[in-house]
């Protein structure tokens, strides 16, 4: 697949993961070093760590938070999300117990405050989540982040993963076989719509 393709192609999947095919520990060790070669800040660049949960027990635990953290943001911001991505995302939190592998990066608490501490913080490990998905794409693999116990259910995660009270948890990613191969690139705005030259809004 050329670079364009699995740039343009590459979607956050949901409802065609591959419940029944395991993930090979190999293959998420080869996407997570490709993915490591991603920029990050330099007083993090080597402060990332990333759990893998394969366990069916565990998956199941984390699978009971985030449902119920996910009904708790669906009250408070469902009306935000467009009608697909909330069936997409009702799907994939129904099934995420199922999902063979869920994948937590994670870096050195707590989250900074400031602006500019905070976009080097996550700045520092979402080129990183995103290099790791279109690594997974390469193999055949396809993932969406579904972080919804971030929300207030962080610690209870941590306490079944035995994740130290010091790391925080930047995301949780469902990552499965696809069982769709190709897929289309997204309705985005127009490039002319969100773009502009020497200022916000010269013509
Ligand atoms: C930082 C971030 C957090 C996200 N969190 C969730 C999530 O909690 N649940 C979910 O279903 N999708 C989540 N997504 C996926 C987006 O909803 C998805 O990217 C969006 O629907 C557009 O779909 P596409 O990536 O296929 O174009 C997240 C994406 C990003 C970048």
């Amino acid at each position: 697949m050329d670079a364009v393709t699995l740039l343009t192609t590459t979607r956050s999947v949901r409802r065609k993961l591959d419940l029944d095919r395991p993930v090979p520990k190999a293959v998420l060790e080869d996407c997570l070093r490709i993915a490591q070669q991603a920029p990050a800040a330099s007083f993090l660049s080597e402060a990332q760590h990333w759990v893998v949960v394969l366990d069916p027990a565990l998956r199941k635990e984390i699978a009971g938070i985030t449902r119920e953290a996910a009904e708790e943001a669906w009250r408070q911001y469902g009306s935000l999300a467009g009608e697909r991505a909330m069936i997409s995302s009702r799907h994939l939190v129904g099934h995420l117990d199922q999902v063979p592998a869920l994948v937590l990066p994670c870096l050195p608490g707590p989250v900074p405050t400031g602006t500019a501490e905070l976009s080097a913080y996550y700045g520092s490990i979402y080129p990183a989540i995103w290099s790791f998905q279109l690594a997974l794409r390469t193999h055949g693999l396809a993932s969406s982040l579904c972080s919804y116990h971030l929300g207030g259910r962080e610690a209870d995660v941590a306490r079944i993963l035995g994740i130290p009270d010091d790391v925080a948890q930047i995301g949780l990613l469902a990552v499965a076989y696809s069982t769709q191969r190709e897929f289309s690139p997204a309705a985005r705005p127009a490039v002319t719509d969100i773009l502009s030259f020497d200022g916000w809004a010269k013509p």
